[in-house]
């Protein structure tokens, strides 16, 4: 029955089988008169589904892993992951950034374990191989006697993934090499957010950083979800003009923009900005796992990070021009609170769905970015990778 030839795809038609005799099998007592492109019972806990997104969602995705103050000079690096996937990104002599999986080449072990550091070379903590920050294997202990005279060096050196820089400020990285760059990735945000002049933001002293036992979906359902925000958030409501939101998806990235009240100012005295840009806020998504909060003063980035099917980081950072630590405080627990009332929900809504027999309802007017984010994950998943889709130059971005 099975046409393909490859594992990963034997991987997707177990789960869509599997899906199918779920829904088969526990049909009949929740009856769903509309059909629902949200997200199912049996889409978020299976394992086999989760290990195929990590591969067909995240490998072909550019993943938001940090920003630039953490690389001021040569030997400066941050970590992070993509998907399951640990990534490393380091300054160059050169001053240019390459990225790297981050694991040695003789097993899997991390060479980098903290967020953000320096270092002169990268040693392995488990046998002592040691790689220069462009990635090359410089040594290997005892070499002649544990490999003999021939061991190809040149060829172990880390495996390179690409690297942007986005606004002179913003580390994305991607590990497919047929992915558009990321200024087609983000295309329809891309005009408004030349505009921000993010690299003037500052990173707030702290960030927020928790787990949570949610399905990395469960909360990118809930990020494009423009319907919740004034019962969830409701402490949020006197900010807002009119309870009116514009819905806006397409490609990669969505956008749901509101205007604030008469009283309620992010504008930080800027006049360079579109006059609909600094009286409303965006609440937007770069698939697979990034919501980005842009105001004319900061820029409030969350993001989702994959541990398994029932679990997931949640890491939050705010920029902004604010050095006042009061205040930075003061915006970090609004932001802890809000993705508080969300996770809260999730979580909630995660243990209802360990039923099988339940269905869910039809997107609403307001959940229509939710609604394309779930159609295009799915629609990664059902394709395969390119044969090719690591081949080629990493350089090019
Ligand atoms: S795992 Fe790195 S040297 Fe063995
Ligand atoms: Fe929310």
């Amino acid at each position: 029955m099975l046409e393909d030839s490859t594992a990963e795809q034997a991987l997707h038609e177990r789960v869509v089988r599997r899906q199918g005799d779920w829904e088969r099998e526990s049909h009949g007592l929740v009856d769903p008169p509309l059909p629902s492109d949200m997200l199912q019972p049996w889409e978020i806990w299976d394992q086999d589904l989760f290990n195929l997104e990590m591969i067909r969602v995240f490998a072909r995705s550019w993943v938001w892993l940090g920003d630039t103050e953490d690389l001021a000079k040569p030997g400066d690096f941050i970590t992070g992951k993509v998907g399951t996937q640990p990534v490393i990104v380091i300054r160059q002599e050169d001053g240019s950034v390459k990225g790297f999986l981050n694991n040695c080449r003789h097993r899997a072990a991390g060479l980098a374990f903290e967020p953000a550091g320096s270092c002169k070379a990268l040693a392995c903590p488990y046998h002592a191989w040691t790689y220069a920050i462009d990635g090359k294997l410089l040594s290997i202990p005892d070499m002649e006697r544990m490999y003999g005279p021939d061991f190809p060096m040149e060829e172990y050196g880390l495996v390179p993934i690409r690297v942007k820089v986005a606004f002179d400020k913003l580390v994305f990285v991607c590990l497919s090499r047929k992915t558009p760059t990321f200024e087609e990735w983000i295309a329809p945000l891309l005009p408004r957010y030349e505009q921000y002049k993010i690299h003037t933001f500052k990173r707030y002293h702290r960030e927020l950083d928790e787990i949570h036992p949610i399905n990395w979906k469960t909360f990118v359902e809930n990020s494009n979800d423009d319907y919740h925000v004034r019962f969830v958030h409701r402490r949020l409501n006197k900010v807002r003009k009119q309870m009116d939101t514009i819905v806006r998806f397409e490609g990669r990235t969505t956008s749901g923009y509101k205007p604030h009240s008469a009283n309620f100012d992010m504008s930080a005295g800027r006049t360079d900005l579109d006059e609909q840009d600094l009286k409303g806020s965006y609440a937007e998504f770069i698939y697979p796992n990034l919501t980005p909060l842009p105001y004319a003063s900061q820029l409030i980035m969350v993001r989702v990070d994959p541990i398994a099917p029932d679990s997931s980081r949640l890491f939050s950072r705010i920029y902004g021009l604010t050095d006042d630590l009061e205040l930075q405080n003061r915006e970090l627990d609004g932001l802890a609170q809000t993705n508080k009332e969300d996770t809260d929900m999730v979580t909630q809504l995660m243990g209802n769905l360990r039923s099988p027999f339940y269905r869910v309802g039809p997107p609403s007017a307001w959940e229509g970015r939710a609604q394309h984010m779930m159609k295009l994950i799915r629609a990664d998943v059902a394709t395969p990778l390119d044969p090719d889709e690591f081949d080629g130059p990493v350089d090019k971005d």
